[in-house]
């Protein structure tokens, strides 16, 4: 059976109106997304990929055109989603177990209906001997898992990831990249993620959409054809640094990726490879 359609995007677009000025950080996106899908979006500071997340989420409407989840349009804050943010957003007083279920005390239900679920979560994370620690006590790898676990624990069909593992080391952020592709794998949610890091978006992905420098649009579309479940080592294969190179010439050819010293153009400002990570 095909894979169905979860989310429409229909000529979105942002304005924020500010005292001072208007600020167009999307422009007519038009996109849509299956179930099941894992679709991580890249395109260079400011360039509005939180935006969109916060739009699809209806935390923020859009300024023009619809988007609909399952057919209908997101009108209001969409409940039936996990979101995880690039800061774990953990509550200090709260222990591993009681974090996880926060949503659950949020959501009016009852507690000890989830938590053998919680506790099967952290444990398929490796974090089962730590159910009554504080997040003082855990490393960055640790928190963002519990901040996973506890998106997951209501079981939504959707995941927003807005730069889930920006703030984690190399290593830990590889081990990360090998967990939530396992347990991608397994509950096979529809997975939209946000991050700076192309190797990334190419390791977890099925498709990548590249997004112009603000206003934002999407500018390219890519499906990424390798085999699953996915190793560190696809890293090394060839089709890995084909997929790069395509993208880094998309780069190129919208200005966010600079080769010649001195070349910089209007508006970037900043050094262009602060932006993007190869
Ligand atoms: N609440 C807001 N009010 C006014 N302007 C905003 C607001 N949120 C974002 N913007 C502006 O909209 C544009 C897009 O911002 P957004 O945070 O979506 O970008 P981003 O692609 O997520 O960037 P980054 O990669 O740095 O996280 C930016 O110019 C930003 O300054
Ligand atoms: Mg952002």
């Amino acid at each position: 059976m095909p894979a169905q359609t979860l989310i429409k995007i229909e000529n979105v677009s942002k304005t924020y109106t500010t005292s001072k000025e208007d600020i167009v950080a999307l422009q007519t996106v038009n996109l849509e997304i299956k179930e099941a899908e894992f679709v991580s979006l890249v395109g260079p500071s400011g360039c509005g990929k939180s935006t969109l997340l916060m739009l699809i989420s209806g935390l923020y409407p859009a300024t023009t055109g619809v988007i609909t989840i399952k057919g209908e349009p997101v009108t209001k804050p969409y409940t039936n989603l996990g979101i995880v943010f690039q800061r774990d957003m953990l509550l200090d007083w709260r222990n591993v177990l009681d974090n996880v279920l926060l949503q659950i005390e949020i959501r009016r239900l009852n507690r000890a209906d989830y938590e053998p679920h919680a506790r099967e979560l952290l444990e398929r994370v490796g974090l089962g001997n730590f159910t009554d620690r504080y997040p003082r006590e855990l490393s960055g790898g640790m928190r963002q898992r519990v901040s996973i676990c506890r998106a997951l624990l209501h079981e939504p069909p959707l995941l927003l990831m807005d730069e889930p593992f920006g703030a984690l080391d190399a290593i830990t952020r590889d081990q990360m990249n090998l967990d939530l592709e396992r347990i991608w794998e397994q509950s096979r949610k529809t997975v939209i993620f946000v991050t700076h890091s192309v190797p990334e978006a190419i390791f977890l992905s099925d498709r990548i959409l590249v997004m112009s420098p603000r206003p934002g649009r999407i500018v390219a579309n890519i499906e990424i054809n390798l085999p699953r479940p996915r190793t560190l080592d696809i890293r090394d294969l060839p089709e890995f640094s084909d997929y790069n190179r395509q993208i880094r010439k998309i780069f190129r050819e919208q200005g966010i990726l600079i080769d010649e010293l001195g070349k910089d153009k209007e508006g970037l400002g900043q050094s262009p490879s602060s932006e993007v990570d190869y």
